[in-house]
C-alpha cells in the first residue's frame, strides 16, 4: 500500500494524544503467559495489531480460550503447562519475529509436532539464535538452511524432556532470553542466561507477576525450571501500557516541528516507561529534546507515564554502544530527528538493524538520501550530518517495514515536503491507528 503525503505546513497546539496503542512486546507476552497460566487473566489495551493478533490466534489454536469483553478487555483462560493440544494446521506468525521466537520456546516443550512459519520477511529472519540454545536444552527443531542460517518455516518435534542450560548470548536479545525462559518452564534444572548488555525485561516482569521466581543479576537472568505460572489475582485487569516505540513517532514529530509549528506542547498519555525501553527517549533527551514526564504511575505489570513534548533545538550526538540494544527499534525515527539537528548523529555497533523486519541501515540510508540529507553508511551503523538544508519531495519504498514507513511519513511532515511512501500496509503490524491519529492532529492525507 502506498501513502501519498501532500506537502503541508503542519501546526500543532496543545494536542493530547490518548490513543497510542498498547505495547507490542508486552501484548505478545500477555497472550503467551496468559495462555500458560492455570487460571484466567484479563488485560486492557492489548495491542490489536496484526503481529499480536497472530500470536493470540496461535495460543487459541493451541487451546487457550480467548474472549473479548464488550469494553475491549481481553480475557484469556490459560490451560496450564500441560493443557495445550496439537493444532489442526501449521501456525502462522505473519510478520512477527517476536512471535515466532517466543513461541518456538513454548512449542519446543509440547508433546506434539508443530510447524511454524510466516510471511516472506519472516522466512528470511535468522532463527539460529533461538534454535541452537533450545536444541542444547534437548529440543528438536529444524528449519530452512539459508547461507548457514536457520530460517522459518520451523518444524518443532516433541521430545521427552527439556533440560536447563547456561547460555552466553553473544548479542543482548530479549527475544532469545524470552524463548529460553519460556522453554525453561518445562525444563529440569536451571536456566541461566548471561548477556553482554541490557535488553527489554518484559518477560521477567510478567513471569514474576505470575509467581515464577526469576532472579536477575546485572544483565544476567536465572530461573529454576519446572515452575508453573499462576495469576495471583484473576479478577484484576492488567493494564498494558501504550507502546513507547510507537509513541516515538509522535514525540519526534513534536520535537522537529520547531516553535513556530508546535505551540504549547503536545501530550502523550499512558506511555510505558520501563527503564529497559527508554534509551530512545534518553537519546532524544541528550539531543536537547524538551520531553517531560508529567505523571508517573506504577500499575501491576509495568511503569507508565504521561509525556509532554515541547518544541526543541536539537543537537546531534554519538549514541553509546550500551544504548544500542535498548534503543534498537527506535533508530529509523531517531534518524529523522537527526536530520533536524545540528552536527553529526553517529550510531555504531548496531549490525542487528540489518536483520530486523528489513535491513534498516539500508532503509535509513535510502530514506535520508531520498529527502536530500547527508548520511554515511557503515556495516554496523550510520552517520547523519544535520541539519537537512534543502529538503525535497521524495519517494521511498519501506520494504514492508512498519517502522521505516512511519519514519518516512514523519520526515515528510517535519520537512514540509510531499512523500510517496510504499509498503505502508506494514504499519498495521504494530500501529493500526497510525493514520487515524495523523488525521486527528490535522494532517492532510
Ligand atoms: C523484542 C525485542 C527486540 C526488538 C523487537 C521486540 C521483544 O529484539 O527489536 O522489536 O519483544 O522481545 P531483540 O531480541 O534483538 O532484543
Amino acid at each position: 500500500m502506498r501513502a501519498i503525503i501532500p506537502a503541508q505546513e503542519l501546526q500543532l497546539s496543545s494536542h493530547v494524544l490518548d490513543a497510542i496503542p498498547g505495547d507490542k512486546s508486552i501484548s505478545h507476552r500477555a497472550a503467551i503467559l496468559g495462555s500458560l497460566a492455570d487460571n484466567v487473566s484479563r488485560f486492557s489495551h492489548f495491542l490489536r495489531s496484526e503481529d499480536c493478533m497472530n500470536t493470540l490466534r496461535i495460543v487459541a489454536c493451541l487451546g487457550a480460550v480467548v474472549t473479548w469483553e464488550p469494553n475491549g478487555e481481553l480475557r484469556i483462560e490459560g490451560q496450564g503447562l500441560t493443557g495445550f493440544s496439537k493444532p489442526e494446521s501449521w501456525l502462522d506468525v505473519g510478520n512477527s519475529g517476536t512471535g515466532i521466537r517466543l513461541l518456538t520456546g513454548v512449542l519446543a516443550a509440547q508433546p506434539f509436532q508443530t510447524r511454524v512459519a510466516g510471511d516472506e520477511s519472516i522466512s528470511k529472519r535468522p532463527m539460529r539464535r533461538v534454535v541452537d540454545p533450545l536444541m542444547k536444552m534437548g529440543a528438536d527443531i529444524s528449519g530452512e538452511l539459508r547461507d548457514g542460517e536457520i530460517c522459518p518455516p520451523l518444524l518443532v518435534k516433541p521430545v521427552s524432556q527439556l533440560t536447563g542450560i547456561e547460555w552466553n548470548m553473544p548479542v543482548a536479545s530479549a527475544q532469545v532470553k524470552s524463548a529460553l525462559l519460556l522453554a525453561g518452564l518445562w525444563a529440569t534444572g536451571e536456566v541461566s542466561i548471561l548477556s553482554p548488555g541490557v535488553s527489554r525485561d518484559h518477560t521477567e516482569r510478567m513471569l514474576k507477576y505470575y509467581g515464577v521466581d526469576v532472579i536477575t543479576s546485572g544483565f544476567d537472568v536465572y530461573m529454576q525450571g519446572g515452575q508453573r505460572p499462576h495469576n495471583p489475582n484473576p479478577d484484576a485487569v492488567l493494564r498494558i501500557p501504550a507502546d513507547v516505540s510507537s509513541a516515538m513517532f509522535f514525540i519526534v514529530l513534536g520535537a522537529i516541528l520547531g516553535p513556530d509549528r508546535l505551540k504549547d506542547g503536545m501530550r502523550l498519555n499512558g506511555i510505558g516507561v520501563n527503564p529497559t525501553r527508554v534509551a530512545g527517549l534518553a537519546i532524544l533527551d541528550a539531543m536537547n529534546a524538551d520531553i517531560t514526564r508529567v505523571y508517573d504511575d506504577a500499575p501491576a505489570l509495568e511503569p507508565i507515564s504521561d509525556l509532554e513534548i515541547n518544541a526543541s533545538d536539537l543537537e546531534n550526538v554519538t549514541v553509546s554502544l550500551e544504548q544500542v540494544p535498548n534503543a534498537i527499534d527506535e533508530f529509523p525515527i531517531l534518524a529523522v530527528a537527526a536530520l533536524f539537528a545540528d552536527g553529526d548523529f553517529i550510531v555504531r555497533g548496531a549490525a542487528e538493524l540489518r536483520v530486523k523486519e528489513s535491513d534498516r541501515i539500508d532503509g535509513i540510508v535510502r530514506m535520508v538520501r531520498a529527502v536530500g540529507g547527508e548520511i554515511e553508511e557503515y556495516d554496523d551503523g550510520f552517520k547523519i550530518s544535520g541539519p537537512l538544508e534543502n529538503p525535497r519531495d521524495f519517494a521511498f519504498d519501506a520494504h514492508h517495514d512498519h517502522r521505516l514507513a512511519m519514519s518516512a511519513i514523519v520526515l515528510a511532515l517535519g520537512a514540509g515536503v510531499k512523500a510517496d511512501v510504499d509498503g505502508c500496509e506494514s504499519i498495521a503490524t504494530s500501529f493500526p491507528n497510525f493514520f487515524d491519529i495523523l488525521t486527528d492532529i490535522g494532517v492532510s492525507l
